[in-house]
């Protein structure tokens, strides 16, 4: 165990990113991030973090890494706070050697704060000598960083949104081999985004359909869900993308307004539409910047790959099925 001079027990966890159908946006509480409303996600079974944490008392202070990059001061911040949440939680003082790795590029624009903070919760609470119910977990990597929770558990996800911290948890609808959906990016801009979701979340209440959007969501929750359930297609993308152009609506209205589509971004979109008109199922989400998740069954994949190498402007593509939550591995980053 940790302590007395000795070094701690090694832990690493592998985390996936998720991507949301009905989607997080806005909060009821700003430092618990309790989300205004509840999501509903799917795991991603090619872009996820590993992370390897160890707690000694022979460590000087924390120190931080990313094999494939650096972490700026302010990520370097709240991964500390995050480590000072789980030794507080488990009554020890010692630093920590925290190794991170991501198996997906940063240019890919998926966001890695999902994985980052799911595997770092994980891992840094079992170096910590912890077991926690995954409930707890997920409560406390939202604390980190809000959709982190919904990456703890099995497949397809929902976040509660809950009024107190204690409510506000993830848990699996259905496993990850429920339903063979795939999730095909479509990444049109690789520059990481000017305005992290976190900040432009803060001034979504301003927008004049944000009273709309959250009286709408609980209905969407409900479809959606049923649309799992029956694993009706149609109905899931419908809802899915009727929830995405929601939540750029606000996004497009508030105050400032955040703009985070391109040219690409709304010719992908058009070329969606009309790919489903022309019978392929195939629907669009689109999270905090220019690029376009699209969503098929994995029958209709290749058709679909082959449709988006029609399109301009598209610098990558990355597929993605859906995969299980984060767990704890044997094969550490570092000795
Ligand atoms: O958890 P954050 O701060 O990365 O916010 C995620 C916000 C969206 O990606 C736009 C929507 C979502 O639910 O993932």
């Amino acid at each position: 165990m940790c302590g007395r001079g000795g070094k701690g027990m090694k832990k690493t966890a592998i985390a996936p990113a998720n991507i949301a159908f009905i989607k997080y946006w806005g909060k009821k509480n700003e430092e618990l991030r309790i989300p205004a409303n509840a999501s509903i996600s799917m795991n991603l079974l090619g872009a996820v973090t590993t992370t390897t944490v160890e707690f000694s008392s022979s460590y000087p202070k924390d120190t931080i890494e990313l094999t494939d990059g650096s972490f700026s001061d302010g990520e370097t911040r709240r991964i500390t706070a995050h480590l000072d949440r789980i030794r507080q939680k488990a009554g020890i003082r010692d630093f920590a050697r925290v190794v991170t790795k991501n198996s997906f590029p940063k240019s890919a624009g998926i966001a890695s704060s999902a994985s980052g903070f799911a595997a770092l919760t994980l891992a840094s609470a079992a170096a910590a000598g912890l077991s926690l119910p995954q409930k707890e977990l997920t409560i406390l990597a939202r604390i980190g960083s809000g959709s982190a929770c919904r990456s703890i558990p099995d497949g397809f996800v929902k976040w509660e949104s809950g009024e107190k911290s204690e409510e506000s948890y993830a848990h699996s609808l259905f496993p990850h081999d429920y339903w063979d959906i795939r999730d095909v990016l479509v990444v049109v801009d690789q520059t990481s985004k000017k305005i992290s979701s976190s900040d432009g979340m803060k001034k979504a209440g301003t927008s004049p359909f944000w009273q709309e959007r959250q009286r709408d969501i609980e209905k969407r929750i409900i479809q959606i869900t049923k649309a799992l359930e029956e694993k009706n297609f149609s109905e899931f993308g419908t809802i899915l993308e009727d929830d995405c152009l929601s939540m750029h609506s606000v996004m497009m209205t508030q105050n400032p307004p955040l703009m985070y589509w391109n040219e690409a971004t709304g010719n992908c979109i058009r070329n969606v539409q009309k790919w489903r008109k022309d019978g392929l199922p195939v629907f669009f989400t689109i999270d905090a910047g220019p690029n376009v998740h699209c969503i098929c069954e994995g029958k209709d994949e290749k058709q679909l790959i082959d449709a988006i190498k029609t399109l301009s402007g598209v610098q990558s593509t990355l597929v993605n099925s859906c995969s299980q939550g984060a767990h704890i591995t044997n094969t550490h980053l570092y000795q």
